[in-house]
């Protein structure tokens, strides 16, 4: 017998067929969602290499395809694509009306979707995401990593950037070793994830405030974990996705070489800008990228990190000891 496992990898197959067969045959599909796409300037073997689809406006398109097809109820409820509102005998799709992104794992298997509306002036949320299931943990996945983990393991580097269409605009634009987050804070599975194939990570964040603060946290995440970590930001209101559509491939590697930095600088940079010259604030940018260095559990690193500190803003290495001293105490 079909374990619950395998049947909830299997509705996310025939969903994910369902949903890209509606894009590529059916009338609104191409009307309305592969436009979508195309308005977006992907083309159409970018769109088949990351298996995107459409679901449609009716509200239980999926549902009574797969209530037909045999699926039961309880395991359509579970697979958090149909939703059974109590006392309604039938089932509506979880997704309607907008374009679908399917999550897959490591290995390739279908485990999930995020789905854009497709007006961005609407009030509900951009994306809808499923829920978690027992095939999905939203944060034991990285949205890419199958596409992507070749060209990870040959660059011996992972860019890390925040959603679908980044990762999907740097493929097209020919930059394949790239995963995103999905937008949440990255966790220490995500991470190990990684680490199995590089130890090498640029963080790509939106140049926006939300940006800045999602890269402080995972930078200390990724130090925690022994990652060697680069940042570079965008822009402000650009992200990877709108500028690898802007600039040729040659000029966005040339940018994320340049602009990333490793995260002494990276977190000096905006965090003296915000001191401007009040020396109070100066101290408290010290302390917060010291305690960033709290994180790094190998000795000998967190020596070098402490001595680059110490010559960039000429402060003894005794006192910079002594507060990370002070700050691995908090930390542990
Ligand atoms: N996200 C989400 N739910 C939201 C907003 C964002 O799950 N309501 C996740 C998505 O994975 C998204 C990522 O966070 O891809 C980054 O969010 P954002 O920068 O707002 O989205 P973009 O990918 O830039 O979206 P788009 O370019 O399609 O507008
Ligand atoms: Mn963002
Ligand atoms: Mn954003
Ligand atoms: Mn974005
Ligand atoms: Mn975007």
């Amino acid at each position: 017998a079909q374990t619950e496992r395998e049947l909830l990898y299997k509705i996310h197959e025939v969903a994910n067929t369902f949903f890209q067969e509606i894009l590529w045959e059916n009338e609104e599909g191409k009307a309305i969602g592969l436009s979508y796409f195309k308005e977006r300037e992907l083309h159409d073997d970018i769109i088949k290499k990351f298996q995107l689809g459409y679901s449609p406006e009716q509200k239980d398109a999926f549902t009574k395809y797969a209530l037909e097809k045999g699926y039961e109820k309880e395991i359509l409820e579970k697979s958090g694509i149909s939703i059974f509102p109590e006392n309604t005998p039938t089932g509506v799709d979880r997704f309607r009306e907008r374009v679908i992104f399917p999550i897959h794992s490591f290995s390739g298997r279908v485990l999930g979707f995020g789905a854009r509306i497709l007006k961005s002036n609407v009030k509900t949320a951009k994306y809808l995401n499923s829920p978690e299931t027992e095939i999905y943990h939203k944060s034991n996945v990285l949205y890419g990593l199958n596409q992507s983990k070749q060209a990870i393991t040959k660059e011996n580097l992972c860019l890390l950037v925040e959603g679908y269409m980044d990762v999907i605009s740097l493929h097209q634009s020919g930059i394949e070793n790239v995963v995103a987050s999905s937008g949440t804070a990255l966790t220490t599975e995500q991470i190990k994830l990684i680490k199995r194939l590089t130890e090498n990570v640029t963080i790509l964040f939106d140049g926006d405030a939300a940006g800045i603060k999602a890269s402080f946290r995972s930078i200390d995440m990724l130090l925690a974990e022994g990652m060697n970590i680069r940042v570079a930001l965008f822009p402000d209101g650009d992200d990877p996705d709108s500028f690898a559509r802007k600039h040729p491939r040659d000029f966005v590697e040339n940018f994320i070489k340049t602009e990333a930095k490793d995260f002494i600088d990276f977190k000096a940079e905006i965090l003296l800008k915000e001191a401007q010259n009040d020396p109070i604030k100066k101290a408290e940018a010290i302390r917060d990228i010291v305690k960033s260095i709290g994180f790094v559990s190998n000795a000998l690193k967190q020596e070098i990190f402490i001595k680059e500190i110490s010559t960039n803003f000429e402060l003894s290495e005794q006192s910079l000891f002594n507060e990370l001293g002070v700050q691995k105490q908090i930390v542990q």
